[in-house]
């Protein structure tokens, strides 16, 4: 068994009694459109410095990738620090472009990539509820990377090659729900972000979009979430689906771990039970993709003693 908590956690009983102690909770007040969007985005995670217990959304987390270590800047509304100063244009073109106001390039390990298919109401009640929160006074740490990718201009060759802005688009010929869902994974959720391989140049995949990989976030395994039935979750039962990613816990009583515990704890769990029912059946209407990303040896007891986020 694996956890996704440190030691005070690992009782399975007491995750469980606290998620359904949760619930009624999450059910009684109505979130804000902005809260919803904040949730399904996943902003908490990367920008708050959870190891050395820093302040919400304050930045300072280390992110390991391929490419160096980044750290996650402030984006409290301190207007120093932070991006209190910004105008809502300013958050836009963040979020839609990955372009700062000064005109510099963001690296796509800020998932714009993906939130670029935000609509942009949304984009704008997020940046409403950011605004509401605590202003931290907190500097920003630079990022430790080789200098040939400290030069941002050459991220524009990087985008020019991979990435694609602009709003989600609905398909016509699909339900609203179904379309629901496709925008709660593609541009929210981001969830292919880290459910599919990369090439070297640090861009998705395209072929194998959500199929998983053994280079994730992290040096994690991420699993294929195609609904294939060897390799994927085309073996999970409808409800168990939107019950995982409310919860954490998988229809053979483990419990998740790694960044998908973080995904959930700081991110999905707070969304109503609908939107997680709409994310699950467009999961499951997704083409399934045969592709093993783990290897047997790697079992799940293996996997629990790596370095949990939550120690
Ligand atoms: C996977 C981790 C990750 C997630 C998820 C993430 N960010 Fe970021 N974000 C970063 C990193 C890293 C940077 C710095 C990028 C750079 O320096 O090029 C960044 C930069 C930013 C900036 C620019 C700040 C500045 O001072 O220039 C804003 C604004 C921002 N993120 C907002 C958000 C919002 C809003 C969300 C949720 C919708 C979000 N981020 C989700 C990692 C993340
Ligand atoms: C920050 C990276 C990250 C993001 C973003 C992410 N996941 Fe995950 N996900 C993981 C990792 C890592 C695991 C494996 C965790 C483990 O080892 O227990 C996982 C596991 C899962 C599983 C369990 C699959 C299985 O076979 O056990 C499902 C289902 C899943 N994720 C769905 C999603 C959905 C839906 C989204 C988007 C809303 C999403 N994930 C976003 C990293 C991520």
């Amino acid at each position: 068994m694996r956890w996704g908590r440190g030691s005070g956690w690992r009782v399975p009983g007491c995750y469980l009694a606290i998620a359904l102690l949760a619930m009624p909770v999450a059910a009684a007040q109505t979130p804000s459109r902005g809260e919803l969007v904040f949730y399904a985005a996943g902003c908490a995670a990367c920008h708050t410095d959870v190891d050395n217990h820093g302040p919400p959304l304050a930045g300072g987390r280390a992110l390991e990738t391929p490419f160096g270590t980044f750290y996650s800047p402030n984006i409290t509304p301190d207007p120093v620090h932070g991006i209190g100063a910004w105008s809502d244009e300013d958050f836009v073109r963040a979020l839609r472009d990955g372009v700062a106001p000064d005109g510099r390039q963001y690296h796509p390990v800020f998932p714009y990539t993906s939130y670029t298919r935000m609509r942009r109401e949304d984009m704008l009640a997020l940046k409403r509820y950011l605004f509401s929160r605590q202003p931290v006074a907190r500097p920003n740490r630079p990022h430790a990377l080789p200098w040939y990718l400290s030069f941002r201009p050459l991220l524009r060759v990087w985008k020019w090659l991979y990435f694609e802005p602009g709003e989600y688009q609905a398909s016509v010929d699909k339900s609203p729900r179904w379309n629901r869902g496709a925008y709660l994974v593609q541009a929210l959720g981001h969830c292919a972000e880290c459910h599919s391989p990369r090439n070297r140049l640090g861009a998705i995949d395209a072929r194998l979009r959500f199929a998983g990989t053994r280079d994730g976030p992290e040096g994690e395994t991420v699993p294929n979430i195609t609904p294939d039935k060897q390799t994927g979750i085309g073996g999970w039962p409808r409800g168990d689906l939107a019950y995982f990613l409310q919860t954490g816990a998988t229809p053979d009583g483990d419990y998740t771990g790694g960044a998908m515990a973080e995904v959930i704890d700081a991110g999905l769990s707070h969304l109503p039970v609908t939107e997680l029912q709409a994310i699950a059946d467009y999961l499951r209407s997704l083409e399934p993709i045969h592709h093993v990303v783990e290897s047997t040896e790697q079992s799940s007891s293996e996997r629990a003693r790596r370095k949990d986020p939550w120690d």
